[in-house]
């Protein structure tokens, strides 16, 4: 069993006994691994597609595809219709994994249980191959996508460049650099670097379901509340399991935040109220999806699963 795996978690108890959480993750990350699996081939030049597939096939708890999937669902879509974006948006983040681990960033050398991507193929192949994920995602988006209207794609191509973009993810990222070794980092610049490098692409993941399935406006603005609490919630999680678990069970280097003087909850509010603040917003979030009433189970149980997780 891989450092990725969600069983073992004790999750299942923490929800719903008429929802098994446990074999929901199970099922559909083996449906987002095998879709996965078949959206890159290996061709000439080799090198470049196995570094791509290096980073993406290496595990992950897939928790942005399956978001997204689940979304798709809640509304009455398809998984067959959402797949391809929940391809993409794993790819997408898979990019972000693979560069954020760069030596001019945050200079990690584990990454899903195994070297990171510069480590196997150097900075120069890695950096290509976050680009070429990147890139490869859109086009992936946009070609594969079936059953779905192109007013409706083309909505979806335009919040996923959003959500990774300087607006996004990006604009997070910097200003988490830009924050390093600074004793003075107000809470509202936190908030930004959380809600932009990790909330926006999970919120994308959410929403971008829910434009594939043909949401309305009430319904738009419903989703995407909850999934900024639950945004929000994960990298503070992410904050605090980089202080209380193990090299091991994340299968990515423990105690780097503390090592690069990174603005993060635990070192703002301490661990526990990080945790009390996470597990308030992911009260936050399970109440804003309560009106789907029992359709909305999946999406309650992640929200849970983002506090309850080990890794
Ligand atoms: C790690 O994301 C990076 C953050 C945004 C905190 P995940 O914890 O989802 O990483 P994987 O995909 O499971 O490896
Ligand atoms: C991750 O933040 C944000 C992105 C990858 C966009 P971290 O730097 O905290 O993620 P980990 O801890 O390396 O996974
Ligand atoms: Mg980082
Ligand atoms: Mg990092
Ligand atoms: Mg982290």
């Amino acid at each position: 069993m891989t450092s990725s795996s969600n069983r073992g978690t004790g999750v299942a108890d923490e929800t719903d006994t008429q929802f098994d959480l446990a074999d929901y993750l199970a099922t559909q990350q083996a449906q987002v691994e095998a879709a996965l699996n078949q959206s890159i081939t290996v061709v000439y030049p080799d090198k470049i597609y196995e570094a791509m597939r290096y980073s993406l096939m290496a595990g992950g708890k897939r928790l942005r595809p399956i978001l997204c999937l689940a979304t798709c669902e809640l509304l009455g879509g398809t998984t067959e219709m959402a797949m391809p974006t929940a391809c993409a948006l794993e790819m997408i983040h898979t990019m972000s994994l693979i560069h954020d681990d760069l030596p001019a960033m945050d200079n990690d050398d584990y990454r899903r249980g195994k070297p990171t991507n510069h480590k196997v193929y150097g900075e120069d192949i890695a950096i290509l191959a976050g680009d070429g994920l990147l890139a490869y995602a859109f086009e992936f988006v946009a070609a594969q996508t079936q059953q779905v209207s192109a007013e409706r794609v083309l909505q979806v191509i335009a919040r996923l460049g959003h959500a990774v973009g300087a607006a996004g993810l990006v604009g997070g990222q910097v200003v988490d650099l830009e924050s390093e070794g600074k004793p003075d980092v107000s809470l509202e610049t936190l908030n930004f670097i959380h809600r932009h490098k990790t909330g926006a692409l999970l919120e994308a993941s959410v929403v971008c379901g829910a434009i594939l399935a043909g949401a309305d406006d009430s319904n738009l603005v419903r989703l995407s509340r909850y999934a900024q609490d639950i945004g929000l919630a994960f990298q503070i999680v992410d904050d605090v399991l980089d202080i209380t678990a193990t090299q091991e069970e994340l299968g990515k280097t423990a105690g780097k935040d503390l090592q690069a003087q990174k603005a993060t909850y635990p070192s703002f509010w301490g661990i526990e109220e990080s945790r009390r603040q996470a597990q308030a917003l992911v009260t936050a979030a399970k109440a804003q999806v309560e009106p789907f009433g029992d359709r909305a189970k999946p999406l309650q149980a992640i929200a849970d699963y983002i506090t309850a997780r080990t890794h």
